[in-house]
């Protein structure tokens, strides 16, 4: 059943005004969005609907929408004043229109229980569906506790916990490079790969974001979500179709067999780090200690790194290493296989072969195959060769794909409620480390490649 309305709370925020509204102008743009489909926007805000609509008109210039899909969105759009902690303000939201509704919660992530405890109380007309954004909860405890809020408001189907990693069209690109292909899957296994990297480092500094992100941090803002989602694409087994159970199911088996690093091996197995004052692209750029918003005793690392092993026939011994920073000198998205080197070089074959990587690259959306060749000129000389193609950006950017999603009520790219409490129960034992200080907040200047790397480790 596909909803008539979409209400989104929070809508004077940040993630609507940068991602919602223009997803829904994409939408629009590209006759994606539903006839007839009511937006009913609401926040804390004293407006009403012209001068909300003046907002989001002013989101939409900002984002670059096209003018007539934004004009098209403006006039399914109203405004509901509510205090979402307040049970008779969200059913005043709610009585706004009739039939199936999408609640997507685009709210501070603490808000979410209260809300989902009004909402069933208040009830949903059959066919409803709840969005929740990251992060779900902030341990496995709580991630359990919202699990059963949400599923007290909409059956498990209806719930769309977003990951807008999984509405890349980038990340998706290892589905079908894995499974519409026979060269690679023979060779995705611990017989031929050494090791897997997952690695995205941003120069992006807070945005604007330190109310958020002091009390995240990187592990929790990338590595519990983002990163171990593309671990679960990159490491599963083949799903038999691309039904939402089918995929889902295969990702949690990854996820279930990931092995938290234990308490001896935390020093070895897990990095992290926050900036200190240094050079990006716009000019310097304070220590983020000193930033506004910033608590610096609350030592908040601004880059982690957790290598993981995945306890399963085909992956045991491999190591999976995640690693996300941000204000770093270079942008860097990608999954990298390295393969294991050859058991035999032929003799006579000169040169020093390094092992063959192939690199998935999520933006520019790139595949990449590094292997060694017979060179020009002595052909007993070998030499690096790079097999590189730039792959099509998606057609919709990822908060289009998400809410298209929700739209047409398929879950298949969020989260299922497993994946998420499997998600903390392999990132909280790094987290109470890194809490009791046994392992130790280095520090990496701005613009610079990231704290230096550790004798022994393998290069990233
Ligand atoms: C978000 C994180 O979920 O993903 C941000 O909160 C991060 O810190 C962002 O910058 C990266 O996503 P994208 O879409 O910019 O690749």
């Amino acid at each position: 059943m596909t909803v008539s309305r979409l209400v989104v709370l929070g809508a004077t925020g940040d993630l609507t005004r940068r991602y919602l509204l223009p997803g829904l102008a994409r939408l629009a743009a590209t006759g994606r969005l539903p006839a007839g489909l009511a937006v009913v926007a609401s926040a804390v805000d004293d407006l009403d609907d012209a001068g909300y609509r003046a907002i989001a008109q002013e989101s939409l210039t900002a984002a670059g929408a096209e003018p007539e899909a934004a004009a098209m969105l403006l006039g399914s759009l109203g405004y509901v004043r509510a205090d979402v902690t307040a049970e008779a303000d969200l059913r005043a939201v709610l009585s706004r229109g009739h039939g199936p509704v999408a609640v997507y919660l685009a709210l501070p992530h603490t808000l979410a229980g209260t809300v989902c405890a009004h909402l069933a109380t208040i009830g949903l007309p059959e066919g409803s569906q709840l969005v929740v954004e990251k992060p779900f909860g902030d341990g496995i405890e709580s991630a359990r506790e919202l699990n059963r809020a949400v599923t007290a408001v909409v059956p498990e189907r209806n719930v769309f916990r977003v990951d807008h990693f999984l509405a890349k069209n980038t990340v998706l690109n290892v589905i079908g490079l894995r499974f519409a292909n026979r060269v690679f899957e023979p060779v995705w296994s611990n017989r031929d790969v050494e090791a897997v990297d997952i690695v995205f480092d941003e120069p992006l500094g807070l945005e604007g974001r330190a109310g958020y992100y002091d009390k995240a941090g990187a592990l929790r803002d990338m590595v519990q979500n983002h990163l171990l989602q593309v671990l679960a694409l990159v490491a599963m087994e083949p799903p038999p179709t691309l039904g939402e159970a089918d995929l889902r199911d295969r990702k949690a088996d990854v996820l279930r067999s990931v092995r938290a690093p234990s308490a001896e091996d935390m020093t070895r197995l897990t990095r992290r780090a926050r900036w200190s004052a240094g050079n990006l692209e716009d000019g310097p750029v304070p220590a983020y200690a000193e930033h506004d918003g910033v608590d610096p005793g609350r030592g908040t690392e601004t880059y982690a790194e957790v290598s993981y092993r995945i306890d399963s026939w085909r992956w045991s011994g491999v190591p999976f290493r995640l690693r996300s920073g941000k204000a770093l000198a270079v942008r860097r998205r990608e999954a990298v296989i390295h393969f294991r080197p050859v058991p035999h070089l032929p003799t006579g074959l000169r040169g020093r072969p390094s092992p063959s990587r192939l690199r998935l690259g999520f933006g520019p959306d790139t595949l990449r195959l590094e292997i060694e060749v017979n060179g020009p000129g002595d052909p007993f000389e070998l030499e690096r060769a790079v097999l590189e193609q730039e792959l099509c950006p998606g057609y919709l950017p990822a908060y289009a794909q998400v809410l298209e999603a929700v739209l047409e009520g398929d879950p298949l790219l969020s989260v299922r409620a497993d994946e998420a409490e499997e998600g903390w129960r392999v990132v909280e034992p790094v987290l109470d480390a890194w809490r009791r200080g046994d392992v130790p907040l280095e520090e990496y200047p701005a613009g610079s490649a990231g704290p230096t790397a550790r004798p022994g480790d393998r290069p990233w």
